[in-house]
């Protein structure tokens, strides 16, 4: 196998594996390592069955549940319970699966649990003609290169995530706390397999900095929100038809561009489930300001 940059920001693609064969556990362990080193995984021209998806998602952990609190859409019961369909497929005029339409603002998936998602499967089965791109950003990079005056201000610090379900763009000043659930995780989390700080904020789901008057935490989070998208960080992934996404939502937030309502789109999700809880890091001083 081989192992392809995606891009300066993030991600890698990994060439010469068919996900119908079983697999070696030599190309296991090479996989993992460009998963910690890259943190997004592509996978091109794939054409497998959801066993065999899921076969390749439980080399990463164990599957998480799509059961969600929330108005339920009537998916499919033969995917099961690990299996959400990302589609804008309708039956009689509802959706058979979940997130149908339109863009979504930056986010990491479940990040609003105690345990969130430690990584998140998709695999593209049916695409609109233009958009529905998904946009990564590097949240390592991201921590490294903010100012330090903004890493010492925010180290040591939570950020209260809160999500709606059936909410993909962050329209709102104030989510409703008391009927959704939230959490307060470290604002630089530390990955446990590479021990890097990630910056673990997004503006879909970060209500607030906790501990700081409401004006400087909007303000702050806007700054940051900004930075989360500079090129520099960002990866936009166009989707083809047997691609299959792997990504570490520890250290990558994504985002996903517009796309023709009026035309089927249909990816297969599988997550990966964090047994473990989030860990807190430190802001990532620079060798100079650490002196
Ligand atoms: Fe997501």
């Amino acid at each position: 196998m081989e192992v392809v940059p995606l891009s300066d920001a993030v991600g890698a693609e990994i060439r010469d594996v068919d996900l119908r064969e079983p697999l070696s556990q030599r190309t296991i362990k090479e996989i993992e390592k460009a998963f910690h080193d890259h943190a997004i995984l592509l996978l091109r021209g794939q054409d497998i069955t959801l066993e065999q998806q899921k076969i390749f998602a439980l080399h990463f952990g164990e599957l998480g549940s799509r059961n969600r609190p929330g108005p339920k859409p009537n998916e499919l019961d033969e995917y099961g319970e690990h299996v959400m369909l990302v589609t804008n497929v309708r039956e009689n005029g509802k959706p058979i699966g979940s997130l149908p339409d339109g863009e979504m603002t930056f986010h990491a998936d479940t990040a609003y649990f105690e345990f969130p998602s430690k990584a998140t499967m998709l695999y593209a089965m049916e695409l609109p003609s233009w958009g529905g791109n998904i946009l990564f950003s590097n949240c390592y990079a991201a921590a490294e290169q903010l100012l330090e005056e903004i890493k010492r201000l925010l180290d040591g610090k939570k950020a209260m995530q809160v999500y709606e379900y059936g909410t993909t763009l962050k329209m709102k000043e104030k989510y409703d706390r008391e009927n959704f659930p939230h959490y307060a995780h470290p604002v630089f989390r530390k990955h446990p397999e590479t021990g890097r700080s990630a910056l673990f904020v997004s503006e879909l789901m970060t209500e607030e900095i906790v501990g700081l008057p409401k004006e400087e935490s909007d303000a702050i989070l806007a700054t940051l929100f900004e930075h989360q998208k500079k090129p520099a960080f960002v990866y936009e992934h166009e989707w083809k038809v047997g691609d299959l996404v792997l990504w570490d939502n520890r250290c990558t937030i994504h985002a996903r561009t517009d796309f023709p309502r009026d035309e089927r789109r249909m990816l297969r999700r599988l997550t990966i489930q964090d047994t473990k809880p989030v860990i807190e890091g430190r802001a990532p001083f620079s060798q100079a300001a650490a002196e």
